[in-house]
């Protein structure tokens, strides 16, 4: 089966064929020849993932599969959530990103914290949710180099180390964008 990716993040592109294997066969937004930035326009997750998919489908009639996701912190009010990319600015450096978070949690005890991800599938103008959630905590000091985001500074619960010093097996094993690819995978070889 064809279907569309809508991601321009390299990382998860490797991933999620890492993940759904030879059976599918995945391509990118170049590929179907968008270039633009797709609006993200939404207060949550499941709304900017729908809208992304709505978007390849619309104006490119692809069938296709968009994900978000972000990073909720509950000392922090479910911060940085929807908008994790961009949490310490425009310039979407992760870096800053992480160094706002650990500044904000100073002096906090409760770390707990939750990654989720929300895919949207349309198969011919049909429209189809998958989620998937890992429960953690923050770590207040970077570790590994794996991967992208917040990976340094995420341990998931019944881990000592961060996603950063995971494998890309490992991590595609516990995630949030792994269990909710894995709900999609299954319904896919399903039909
Ligand atoms: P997206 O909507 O999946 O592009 O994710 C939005 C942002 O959430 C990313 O730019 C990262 O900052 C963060 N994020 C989402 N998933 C991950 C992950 O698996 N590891 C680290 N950061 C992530």
């Amino acid at each position: 089966m064809k279907l569309c990716f809508a991601t321009n993040n390299a990382h998860k592109l490797e991933e999620i064929q890492d993940l759904l294997g030879d059976s599918f066969s995945l391509t990118t937004l170049r590929e179907i020849g968008c270039e633009e930035e797709i609006p993200e326009t939404h207060d949550t997750i499941p709304e900017n993932s729908f809208e992304k998919a709505e978007y390849i489908w619309k104006n490119y009639g692809i069938n296709c599969f968009a994900d978000d996701s972000g990073l909720e912190v509950d000392t922090l009010n479910g911060a940085p959530g929807v908008h994790s990319a961009y949490y310490a600015g425009p310039q979407r450096d992760a870096d800053d990103n992480m160094d706002l978070l650990l500044e904000n949690l100073k002096g906090h005890e409760n770390l707990a914290a939750r990654f989720i991800c929300v895919i949207t599938l349309v198969l011919d103008g049909e429209y189809r949710q998958f989620e998937g959630a890992i429960e953690g905590k923050i770590s207040m000091e970077k570790r590994g180099s794996h991967g992208f985001g917040y990976n340094p500074v995420f341990i998931p619960e019944g881990h000592d180390r961060t996603f950063a010093e995971m494998t890309m097996q490992e991590k595609s094993e516990l995630s949030h964008r792994g269990r909710a690819f894995e709900k999609l995978k299954q319904y896919l070889i399903s039909l």
